[in-house]
């Protein structure tokens, strides 16, 4: 029996074969009322008339029966296919099943800023030549304001919507990126919004939310039949950071993770996209987590996605990582049908891949691989499909076309979040804005004067259109425009034409910077410097020019440029626009001529160049270690000196605070199930009679504390300021963060006015610390609210007593 039916596929492999091989359009007409998307006329799976061109009748399909529950129609879809069919459907590329009128889907898609090409479920052509790019995430990150991140989210999925009905995109979109940037030298930074896991979740939470929600479904009874507008994935988990550092590679890389730093670095971002965004995908990432392969270990997807954060979706694997797992890391020696028995019982439901397609049947009939978690997982694939109204159609999506694409108001909006993003880190003597009335010729040199493709980073798309920085510029002064230097500045050729330039300009800009040949995807960087002979060609100009000298650095990761900072370089202004975006040139021309007044702030540590040479990018842990020299990670655990700080940016205006806070000390009456929790001190001396409690023992959801931020502009310029807001735990408490961000918020100020608003945060979440012992407590004693570079700041006292009385 067994034995006929494999003959029976293996001709049927054979048949296909000798058709693609010899008669592609005879394949291609077969394939086409059952391929999505090539630019058919599909509109959705449970059309009548569509069964009906099929030669099926759409009746006896349950799963098509639109008053039952997604639930019971994914399950009735899955009842009516063999274990053959059904292993066919677990790859991204799942094959359909004629017989029943499922046509094919490609998972795969991309939209990490901007509809991406990257993935098979999405191209472009001459019906769709492009769609609008954003700045990468990192600089997006920059302009900490919250509904822009959403609102990109938004454009981008209308625009993905519009080409899913044009038969060129797929509506399941695996962005964004939220891994952490733990240490600089990662190469996949520019993805990422950041080294701060609560932003990072924040981030998550509104792009997902712009991504997938439709208005009015935000809060639907049961999530899982949620509408989305398109389905959106948290990807990589986890503690995936290490791309290819000295030859240590993501795909072998084995990251040993204390429960301390993966519960409160590694995990938080997901945990907040899950639940506070209620994505309805998350990757697992190629790298092992204490020896065992992310997409293998039911401990992190089925118990803690799936159980503790209560997924409403599918999690799948990262291109090829059950693949990688047998074949690189060699995991407890799996054969291939070992390899996704595994995966799939620690609940991975789709392979990006083609594993699953290929070994499941076998590892089923072997006895490995149980058939219930197939029906599982497809289970959960079907009803973000039928969410996605892949089945059913989407009345409130179906109009969108070619016009939705590149139009004016998505490009404005690319050009909007460069400017909002976009750091100014130095202005020497309000040296910005130029005016435009008195810089008439303006020098613009540098290996990104010019910068097109470095501007759109990676996973991007076909953009648009490009605005380089000579472009822009050019709308403000006649530009002289010469390179310099290219990115890797391996001479020194080019570089008088440029100070030719400059010493006769009336100001002088360097677009200087790295690229995805210094930073990328599989490319982690070994220093912190510019490359080549970058440095010194920067100087060469700027000691030369005739004008003020204006540098501006493209990056996704902080660089150690001291020699521009210090006062007595000639270098007068420094602005970081990240990679951004098709519209980037356009917008740092804005800001350098002071359309617009520059309000973001770093989502990094930019640390000194000696910093790489003190720990390496392998370890993992973000506190410093004093028997290994390694000093800590980020803001939170680094207190050395940094060439700007997380959180630094500057404004052509200033900015004063004021607050209110009615709320300096909480007390708790504990009960006698409340028990006081040890912590470990630096000396007795700082040691409370009840040091802290564990936030599960505490009525945590019913504690806020409020106050109240009035910002005022004191300058004459109107202007944009992020208000961050951080918590300062008690002092001596070992290993506890120097300070985290609990808080943040853009505000738009006029000259001379002000705006107040306020704050309103959750007591346990704010104050709370994970300990040594990987418990989440409440500290005792004085706790201090910190809003800005502390700026302003009040304390927040935190006590407990028992019901024998005061401790
Ligand atoms: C799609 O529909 C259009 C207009 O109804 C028709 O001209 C075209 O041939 C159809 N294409 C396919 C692939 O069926
Ligand atoms: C389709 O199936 C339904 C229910 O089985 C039946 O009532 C109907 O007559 C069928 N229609 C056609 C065209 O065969
Ligand atoms: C934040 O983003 C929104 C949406 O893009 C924009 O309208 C608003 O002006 C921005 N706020 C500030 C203060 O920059
Ligand atoms: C998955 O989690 C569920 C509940 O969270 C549990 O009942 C089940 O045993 C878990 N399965 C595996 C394979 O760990
Ligand atoms: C999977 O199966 C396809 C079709 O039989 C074959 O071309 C491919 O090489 C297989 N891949 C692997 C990794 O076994
Ligand atoms: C600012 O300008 C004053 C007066 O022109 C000059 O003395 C001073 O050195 C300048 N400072 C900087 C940091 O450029
Ligand atoms: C700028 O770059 C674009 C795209 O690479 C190129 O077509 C154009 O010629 C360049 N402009 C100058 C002035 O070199
Ligand atoms: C110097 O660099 C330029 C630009 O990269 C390159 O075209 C040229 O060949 C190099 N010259 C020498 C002598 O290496
Ligand atoms: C140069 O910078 C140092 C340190 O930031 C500062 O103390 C000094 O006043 C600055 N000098 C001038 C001329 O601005
Ligand atoms: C910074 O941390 C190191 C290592 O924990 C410590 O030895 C040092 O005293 C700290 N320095 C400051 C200024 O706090």
């Amino acid at each position: 029996m067994a034995n006929t039916f494999l003959l029976f596929t293996y001709l049927i492999f054979i048949a296909f074969s000798a058709i693609s091989a010899t008669a592609g359009n005879a394949l291609s007409t077969l394939d086409h009322d059952n391929a999505i998307p090539s630019g058919s006329n599909f509109t959705f799976v449970c059309d009548r008339s569509r069964y009906t061109s099929l030669g099926l009748n759409m009746s006896n399909f349950a799963f098509c029966d639109s008053s039952l529950s997604y639930d019971v129609r994914a399950k009735d879809l899955v009842n009516h296919m063999t274990l053959h069919e059904k292993v066919k459907q677990l790859g991204d590329n799942a094959y359909g099943v004629p017989r029943l009128g499922l046509p094919k889907y490609e998972w795969w898609s991309e939209a990490l800023h901007g509809v991406s090409d990257i993935g098979p479920g999405t191209f472009f052509d001459d019906l769709v030549p492009a769609a609008t790019s954003f700045p990468t995430v990192i600089l997006t990150t920059a302009s900490f304001n919250e509904s822009l991140w959403r609102n990109i989210g938004q454009v981008v999925s209308t625009e993905a919507r519009a080409m899913y009905n044009l038969g060129r995109a797929g509506l399941t979109y695996w962005s964004p990126t939220i891994n952490v940037v733990r240490d600089p030298r990662w190469g996949r930074t520019t993805e990422t919004p950041g080294e701060d896991p609560f932003i990072v979740g924040t981030y998550a939470a509104n792009y997902v939310r712009g991504l997938q929600d439709i208005e009015g479904t935000e809060n639907y009874e049961d999530l899982n039949s949620r509408p989305l507008k398109v389905s959106s994935c948290c990807k990589h988990f986890t503690a995936y950071d290490v791309d290819d550092w000295k030859g240590v590679e993501r795909y072998t890389f084995d990251a040993r993770v204390t429960e301390q730093d993966m519960i409160e670095t590694f995990l938080l971002p997901f945990e907040m996209c899950v639940k506070e965004g209620d994505a309805s995908c998350v990757m697992c990432s190629y790298n092992r987590v204490n020896g065992i392969p992310t997409c293998a270990d039911p401990k992190l997807l089925n118990q803690t996605i799936r159980g503790d954060w209560n997924l409403h979706g599918y999690i799948v694997s990262d291109c090829d990582s059950i693949e990688v797992m047998v074949d690189d890391q060699e995991f407890l020696s799996d054969t291939n049908e070992d390899a996704v028995a595994q995966t799939l019982k620690a609940g991975l439901d789709l392979d990006c891949g083609i594993y699953y397609t290929n070994f499941t049947q076998n590892s089923v009939r072997q006895g490995k691989a149980r058939e219930e978690y197939i029906d599982r997982s497809l289970t959960y694939l079907y009803v973000v499909l039928m969410r996605v109204g892949f089945f059913d159609g989407s009345n409130k999506f179906e109009s969108l076309g070619k016009d939705d694409v590149c139009n004016k108001e998505h490009i404005e909006l690319a050009a909007q979040a460069a400017r909002e993003g976009i750091v100014l880190l130095k202005n020497d003597n309000e040296t910005l804005p130029l005016s435009s009335d008195k810089i008439k010729k303006l020098a613009v040199v540098g290996p990104h004067a010019n910068a097109t493709e470095a501007m759109i980073g990676n996973y991007a798309g076909v953009p648009c259109r490009f605005i380089s920085p000579i472009d822009g510029f050019s709308r403000y002064a006649n530009v002289d425009y010469k390179i310099g230097c290219d990115v890797a500045c391996k001479n020194e050729s080019l570089i008088f034409p440029a100070m030719k330039a400059a010493k006769s300009a009336d100001a002088t800009i360097i677009v200087a910077g790295i690229d995805l040949s210094i930073e990328a995807e599989s490319l982690d960087r070994e220093d912190l410097l510019l490359p080549g002979y970058q440095t010194q060609f920067i100087n060469q100009v700027a000691s030369i020019s005739k004008g003020p000298v204006i540098l501006v650095i493209m990056s996704a990761g902080g660089v150690d440029i001291s020699f521009a900072k210090s006062n007595i370089s000639n270098i007068k202004a420094i602005l970081w626009a990240g990679y951004p975006g098709e519209e980037g040139g356009l917008a740092i021309a804005d800001v350098v001529f002071g359309k617009y007044n520059p309000g973001g702030r770093l989502p990094v540590t930019w640390y000194e160049a000696e910093y790489v040479d003190q720990l390496p990018m392998t370890s993992m842990q973000l506190r410093p270690d004093d028997r290994l020299g390694y000093p800590g990670r980020t803001y939170k655990f680094f207190n050395g000196s940094t060439v700007y700080p997380f959180g630094y940016g500057l404004s052509y205006t200033k900015f004063k605070y004021s607050l209110t806070s009615s709320f300096p000390s909480v007390h708790f009456k504990l009960n006698r199930f409340q028990h006081c929790y040890q912590l470990r001190y630096e000396t007795d001396a700082f040691r409370p009679p009840c040091p802290a409690v564990l936030t599960d023992h505490l009525p945590c959801d019913d504690h806020h504390f409020n106050f109240e931020v009035e910002v005022k502009n004191v300058g004459s310029r109107d202007g944009n300021e992020v208000v961050i807001v951080y918590s300062k735990p008690p002092e001596g408490i070992v290993g506890a963060y120097i300070k985290q961000v609990i808080g943040f918020k853009r505000v738009f100020v006029l000259a001379g006015s002000s705006v107040k608003f306020k704050f309103r945060l959750n007591l346990c979440k704010s104050l709370h610390l994970i300990d040594y012992n990987a418990y989440s407590v409440l500290p005792s004693g004085g706790h201090t609210i910190v809003v800005g570079d502390d700026i302003a700041s009040f304390p927040l006292q935190i006590s407990f007593s028992s019901v024998e009385g005061y401790y």
